[in-house]
């Protein structure tokens, strides 16, 4: 019999449709998805404007390199100043979130002439070989190395270890402005700008990889925003698609320049499909106001896990920001996974602690008051088994 490699353990679930917030098993029963396919559905399942958009393109072509040009890549183009920081003049569309990386470590290699990366511990960026070089994680580095390039592990969140390892050798520095995979840890403004000076003072590249917590999951645009710094690259995935596969690797003037013919590709990066879902996902988040929404919906959500919180014994401390959110927890997050899918709830964990949550924006009221109820539930009975 065929079989999926197991690189994920399966959750005894059968999912057969999604709409908005909510997925359907196949006894009809409803979940509400605080997994969203390990974030990519923030906009929801079926998002409007990214359904009518991939309708739209499916009878007009779905495959055209981008060395011809397109109706739907000038649209997505049109698009995409939209949300593009405006130091940010040149892009790259890809797949997958970690090919997006990929594509900034090796433009950091190139443009610099560096071989030193600068990563932090519990910093979590893809699995591809120099993406993986830049993540923390033994588990997931076990077995694969030598990996390409130097890299040194800083302590997130702080400035001084910065400003002390970035030097002359330095190719870039990379960093999630929140935490995804390692637990929920947020940058402070003073981190994000001890990186951007540290790079400005010796020529290394700031690279922010905001595949998790950029288009409005954690309540702005981007989350380094709230910091405002600039990067020289950024990176995003997942939500930006509206739940289909694009990435997106966006380059400064000054190294975007510096890019040409040959050095970089993709099959299907920028296809016209990613194209129009790319678009519509770009339409949605103004047309919807999605980063006011997650803002309110994440403050809400806070509010509610951190009276779960004072209440639980098993649970320690709120972490994250927006709707990219986790409680703490003094138990392994995995049983607590269980028992919320039991009772309707879809969540993930972050790290070795951390029961996360990542739901879509349009989650409303009820829903939270549900997550809410829900854990305590979870919770209380975990404690009694104890
Ligand atoms: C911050 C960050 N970077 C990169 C990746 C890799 O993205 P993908 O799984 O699409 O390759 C992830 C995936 O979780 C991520 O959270």
């Amino acid at each position: 019999m065929l079989k999926l490699a197991r690189f994920y353990n399966p959750r005894g679930l059968r999912i057969i449709k999604g709409e908005g917030q909510y997925v359907w098993d196949h006894d009809g029963r409803k979940y509400l998805d605080c997994h969203t396919g390990h974030g990519a559905a923030f906009l929801g399942h079926r998002n409007r404007w990214v359904v009518e958009e991939l309708k739209r393109q499916l009878d007009e072509i779905t495959i055209a390199s981008p060395v011809f040009q397109t109706d739907i890549m000038e649209e997505a183009v049109q698009a995409l100043e939209k949300i593009l920081p405006k130091n940010l003049t040149y892009f790259y569309l890809l797949n997958a979130g970690s090919e997006a990386v990929e594509l900034a470590l090796k433009t950091a290699r190139k443009v610099t002439g560096r071989k030193k990366f600068i990563s932090f511990i519990n910093a979590f960026h893809g699995r591809t070989m120099a993406a993986l070089g830049v993540t923390w994680n033994r588990k997931y580095r076990e077995g694969y190395d030598p990996f390409p390039w130097d890299v040194e592990f800083l302590p997130y969140d702080d400035p001084e270890a910065v400003e002390t390892a970035v030097d002359e050798d330095t190719a870039a520095v990379i960093a999630e402005p929140v935490q995804g995979e390692g637990g929920l840890a947020a940058a402070s403004p003073e981190f994000l700008k001890a990186i951007r000076e540290a790079c400005d003072r010796t020529g290394a590249l700031m690279i922010l990889d905001e595949v998790q917590s950029g288009f409005g999951r954690t309540g702005v645009l981007w989350a380094h925003q709230r910091a405002g710094v600039r990067p020289d690259i950024l990176v995003a995935g997942k939500s930006i698609g509206g739940g289909f596969p694009v990435s997106l690797t966006a380059f400064s003037e000054e190294v975007g320049s510096k890019l040409a013919p040959g050095a970089h590709g993709s099959t299907f990066g920028g296809n016209p499909l990613a194209l129009a879902a790319l678009k519509g996902g770009i339409t949605a988040f103004f047309e919807d106001r999605v980063a006011e929404k997650a803002e309110r919906m994440g403050a809400l959500l806070r509010r509610t896990l951190e009276e779960v919180v004072e209440e639980s014994s098993l649970a320690r401390r709120v972490r994250g920001m927006g709707l990219m959110i986790g409680v703490e927890l003094r138990i392994n997050p995995t049983k607590a996974i269980q028992v919320l899918q039991q009772k309707g709830i879809i969540a993930l964990r972050a790290g070795l602690t951390v029961l996360r949550f990542l739901p879509p924006y349009v989650i409303n009221e009820e829903d939270v008051e549900n997550i809410g109820s829900t854990l305590k539930e979870a919770l209380n009975e975990l404690a009694q088994q104890k």
